[in-house]
């Protein structure tokens, strides 16, 4: 069993926890490039409505497993289903994922690192945005530093994660998130001076129909999985360390609101500047790389400072995500196959160390050029898309069949009422409707659009 089992300290220290798990590169780094990507207004929206109606379903559905069996996934899945129960592969399937987002997450967060090494020699001042742009794509295609700083953030991931999470993590997120949180709404008032404020809002916020492709729905959903840390257990796993005080239903609202109102502060941070500038929002995974750094330059002496703290943010953003990624595998092999935390975590995090070398070098053309020609895709573009749009949803898929449909009624109700005040029991209802019909049958129809079998582009 489990040998370093603990717990948070409070709902708040779980909250923040579980939050700092959610906001992350996720946030800052891929919302707005995919926002840019696919459109704008339309996605957001389809973005909104998933997490509204499948994530945080499916987020309370995660902290009750975990809460209910006390364990990692593959463990939880084992207590409650039975040891020889198929409904293991949901938690293999999620230690997976976990390994591989963590072998790309790690890659950008090194470019993070990159960014406030560069903020601190004072890098951007007095630089054109093109001169900026051009840096990143530098930085893009060297496979020295990428491979550096890929090693300095694993590195660092494992050494928190050998420490045992919950004090460590539950503290720093104590300070840091709500430094983040206040540094964007600062930017974001900031940016509201910017000429290109008016048509970023109405980027961002007005829905062109038109601009709808189906393979955005998909992204839009996949996304709500990766931005919510939800489908492979690492919010189960932050479940099993939460007491019986805590009302999971309003916790999971809570990291919800919080990670959905960062993300949309990011890009009303950065379209303004995209607009101002007249960048392309199609610019892809460099796009938060290219656009701070403009704002940072045209303000000298203070803009190395602020470009620093924003950066530094990043960088524990995304450490305290990339934990929780970690802390999935590695608990996985201390749980199951009772290997000690210091060599579970050094092995597993070599091993995404390995894993991630590919997608290290996706910029430099190094590493078997043709795969891209082949698949269109980059070997980090190929992770991504096959981690966050499948893996993710599937995970969720099952885990929301799992407490829907197969799991205990009378536990399941007793993990959803625990801790709060339930005298209405249409809390209990609302939430167990849209778990056993509308999260399986969204998931279910977006993937059966994104392989062909329906055509929902004839509705229109
Ligand atoms: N949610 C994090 C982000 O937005 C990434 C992340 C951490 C994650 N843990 C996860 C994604 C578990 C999926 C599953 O950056």
């Amino acid at each position: 069993m489990s040998v370093d089992r603990g717990s948070w300290s409070s709902k708040f220290g779980f909250i923040l926890a579980a939050a700092g798990s959610a906001v992350g590169l996720g946030n800052i780094w891929k919302f707005p490039y995919i926002t840019g990507e696919n459109g704008g207004g339309v996605f957001v929206l389809i973005y909104l409505v998933s997490v509204a109606i499948v994530g945080i379903p499916i987020m309370i559905s995660e902290v009750v497993i975990g809460r209910a069996s006390q364990k990692s996934p593959v463990g939880a899945f084992s207590f409650l289903a039975g040891e020889n129960s198929s409904w293991k592969f949901v938690g293999m399937l999620g230690v997976a994922s976990g390994f591989i987002i963590l072998s790309y997450y790690s890659v950008v967060a090194g470019w993070a690192l990159n960014y406030t090494f560069m903020s601190l020699t004072n890098f951007f001042d007095g630089k054109t945005a093109e001169q900026i742009s051009g840096t990143f794509n530098t930085l893009y295609s060297s496979a020295g530093i990428n491979l550096f700083w890929h090693s300095v953030f694993m590195i660092l991931t494992a050494a928190v994660v050998v420490a045992g999470v919950k004090k460590g993590i539950e503290r720093w997120n104590r300070i840091l998130m709500p430094i983040l949180i206040l540094m964007f709404i600062i930017f974001a008032v900031f940016s509201i001076f910017l000429s290109g404020w008016k048509e970023a809002v109405e980027f961002v916020f007005y829905p062109h129909i038109d601009k709808l492709k189906p393979s955005g729905v998909l992204e839009a959903l996949g996304h709500a999985f990766f931005t919510l840390s939800l489908g492979m257990g690492a919010m189960l796993t932050y479940g099993s360390y939460l007491d019986k005080k805590t009302n999971i239903p309003q916790a999971a609202i809570y990291v919800s609101l919080l990670d959905t109102a960062v993300a949309l502060l990011a890009c009303m941070v950065m379209f303004p500047v995209i607009f101002t500038y007249g960048f392309n929002p199609q610019a892809g995974p460099g796009l938060v790389f290219q656009t701070f750094p403009v704002i940072f330059g045209e303000i000298g002496r203070a803009g190395m400072l602020l470009s620093f703290i924003l950066f530094t943010l990043l960088v524990f953003a995304a450490l305290s995500s990339a934990v929780s990624l970690l802390e999935v595998v590695t608990s996985y092999f201390i749980d199951e196959k009772g290997w000690d935390r210091k060599k579970a975590t050094l092995i597993t995090a070599g091993a995404v160390f390995l894993f991630g070398i590919p997608s290290a070098l996706s910029g430099t053309g190094l590493l078997f050029p043709e795969w891209q020609t082949m698949y269109g895709k980059n070997f980090f573009d190929t992770f991504d898309y096959l981690a966050s749009n499948w893996m993710l949803p599937l995970g969720g898929l099952f885990i929301s069949i799992y407490v829907g449909w197969a799991m205990d009624p009378a536990l399941r109700k007793a993990e959803f009422e625990t801790g709060g005040n339930f005298s209405k029991s249409w809390y209990y209802k609302t939430w167990l409707f849209f778990l056993k019909f509308i999260a399986p049958l969204a998931v279910i129809a977006v993937i059966l659009q994104r392989v062909g079998i329906i055509d929902f582009d004839i509705l229109f």
